[in-house]
């Protein structure tokens, strides 16, 4: 909602809303998109896709909403080369959106006991912490403590790749998306791992930071 008063205000901006974690919220999160908002409607891309709510990554398709003319010159874009999405995957794509949508709930109550373990061990880790996200399948934890001048680690990219020699796991360094000092883990992954994950990274930290 705020950016959306800041962007009304702005009328030369366009929009470009990527809205793939529609239907993987947590503690009642309403999801909302910025096209709802009717003055910046037509200013408004909308871009979703099955790789996220439906996991079918590999499939892909993505699909997007917005002004004729940038559709229309998406289209020119698509028809003149060779990433056509195959018919079968278009096929598949209906199917995931048209079909039953039950397992989606099903599967965030998955995700969010994922979700809770992952922040619970890593909070619990001296020096590490660690904000509950409301959407998603990330987390974003600060290592700052954990980094300085009189530390073994001194930036964010040195802790991810020593994480990933010493202790054979692997985030990617909050720098990479603008926040150095943080480290981002996705829980897309089993239980069984996620358990092994956050004992190594809790010994790592312990014994490296
Ligand atoms: C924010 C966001 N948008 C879009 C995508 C699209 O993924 P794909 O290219 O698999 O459809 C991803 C996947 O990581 C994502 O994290």
């Amino acid at each position: 909602m705020d950016l959306s008063k800041v962007l009304t205000k702005y009328k030369k901006i366009h929009i470009l809303s990527d809205d793939i974690y529609e239907h993987i919220t947590y503690d009642k999160t309403k999801f909302f998109t910025i096209a709802q908002i009717s003055s910046l409607k037509n200013r408004t891309l909308t871009m979703n896709g099955v790789s996220k709510s439906y996991a079918m990554t590999g499939w892909r398709i993505g699909y997007a909403g917005g002004p004729k003319e940038i559709i229309k010159a998406i289209r020119k874009v698509q028809s003149q080369s060779t990433s056509n999405p195959s018919s079968v995957s278009q096929a598949a794509a209906v199917e995931a959106l048209s079909g039953t949508q039950k397992f989606i709930k099903i599967r965030s109550k998955e995700f969010k006991k994922r979700r809770d373990f992952v922040v619970g061990s890593l909070n619990k880790i001296k020096g590490i912490n660690c904000l509950t996200p409301n959407g998603a399948f990330y987390v974003f934890p600060s290592c700052k403590k954990l980094l300085g001048k009189k530390t073994k680690l001194k930036t964010d990219s040195e802790f991810v790749e020593k994480l990933l020699q010493k202790a054979n796991v692997a985030v990617v360094q909050g720098s990479a998306f603008g926040l150095p000092g943080h480290f981002r883990i996705s829980y897309a992954t089993s239980m069984q791992k996620l358990k092994i994950a956050m004992g190594r990274i809790k010994y790592f930290c312990e014994n490296f930071g």
